[in-house]
């Protein structure tokens, strides 16, 4: 089967949280198909480097600014930035989020907020403040959310309910910005090796090896793997889809009893037993 290619030359991408993990992959992948991108994230050290990464992709410009998602002065003023540095945006990407595992009554107000406020608020702050800069009509929109917006997990209340929001903007916005031709999507990326997130929730070799088992597909994601779906979320092959929640995660958010009868039905099928 032949490799599917893109070609986002002369399109400009913004992603926000682009600095590390899977929202710097989907940054790189889209400098190698020769888009312009810019990224944000808070910390300045961390933008440097991605910014010099998605040069030696091939990124057309590459530029970014320290900014913090719950300031949406902050994001105001990266966002102008961007339009004078690589112009329009074709391609809105909003993916910075914290997670820490902890059981509800173990989270503080300010714990639960801070988690809030990155995921959902920060969204509203990347969307409201991107949206004047959107190409319209064409623009895609990708919200990066997570399979905790489908699946209840112990010690993740706080992010279930940050990530379900997320998906609410999403699907509220489809209706809002249709009319001007933006699309507006969310991504649920499935277990993804080498990141952040996983190194939070399966933090040693035997919590990977268990989550590989529940994943249909037995392996971890890539951010390669979110990033091609970007990809197409954001071309012309994908201009009918809008308001999706998509999941990228090898079966993985509905298996979640599935590997639990694995041993049953190991035993039903030696032994014959009806
Ligand atoms: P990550 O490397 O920690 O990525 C988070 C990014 O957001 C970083 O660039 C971080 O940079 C930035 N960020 C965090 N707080 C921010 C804030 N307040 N303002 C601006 N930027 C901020 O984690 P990851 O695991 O790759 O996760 C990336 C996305 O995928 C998240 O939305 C996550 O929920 C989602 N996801 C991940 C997995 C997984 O398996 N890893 C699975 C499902 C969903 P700074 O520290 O410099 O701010
Ligand atoms: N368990 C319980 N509470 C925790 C916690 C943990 N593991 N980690 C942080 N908190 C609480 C803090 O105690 C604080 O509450 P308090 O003031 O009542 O003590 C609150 O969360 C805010 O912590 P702080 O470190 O000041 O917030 P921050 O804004 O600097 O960082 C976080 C935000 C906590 C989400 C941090 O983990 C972060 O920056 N994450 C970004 C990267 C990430 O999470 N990547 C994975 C994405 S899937």
């Amino acid at each position: 089967m032949g490799r599917v290619s893109f070609d986002f030359s002369d399109r400009t991408i913004f992603v926000a949280g682009g600095t590390s993990g899977i929202n710097l992959g989907i940054a790189q992948t889209f400098a190698e198909y020769g888009a312009r991108v810019f990224v944000i994230s808070r910390s300045e050290e961390k933008v440097q480097a991605a910014v010099g990464s998605l040069r030696e992709c091939g990124a057309q410009i590459a530029d970014g600014m320290a900014a913090d998602v719950r300031d949406v002065g902050a994001v105001k003023r990266a966002f102008e930035r961007c339009a004078e540095t690589l112009g329009e945006i074709d391609v809105l990407i909003s993916g910075a989020a914290g997670n820490f595992p902890a059981r509800a009554n173990n989270i503080s107000s300010n714990g639960f907020r801070a988690v809030l406020e990155i995921d959902v608020l920060g969204t509203h702050h990347v969307m409201t403040a991107g949206y004047p800069y959107l190409v319209k009509p064409g623009a895609s929109v990708i919200n990066i959310s997570a399979p905790q917006t489908v699946v209840a997990m112990t010690g993740q209340s706080h992010v279930c309910a940050a990530k379900a929001g997320v998906d609410m903007i999403t699907r509220t916005l489809a209706l809002e910005w249709g009319p001007d031709g933006i699309r507006i999507n969310s991504v649920i990326p499935g277990p993804i090796g080498d990141t952040e997130g996983m190194r939070r929730l399966a933090p040693t070799p035997d919590a990977m090896d268990a989550v590989r088992q529940m994943v249909p597909m037995r392996r971890v994601g890539t951010a390669r793997d979110i990033a091609e779906t970007c990809a197409f979320l954001a071309s012309d092959q994908a201009s009918y889809v809008s308001g999706a929640i998509i999941p990228v995660d090898g079966g993985w958010c509905h298996n979640i009893l599935g590997t639990r009868l694995d041993p049953i039905l190991d035993e039903i099928e030696a032994t014959g037993r009806r």
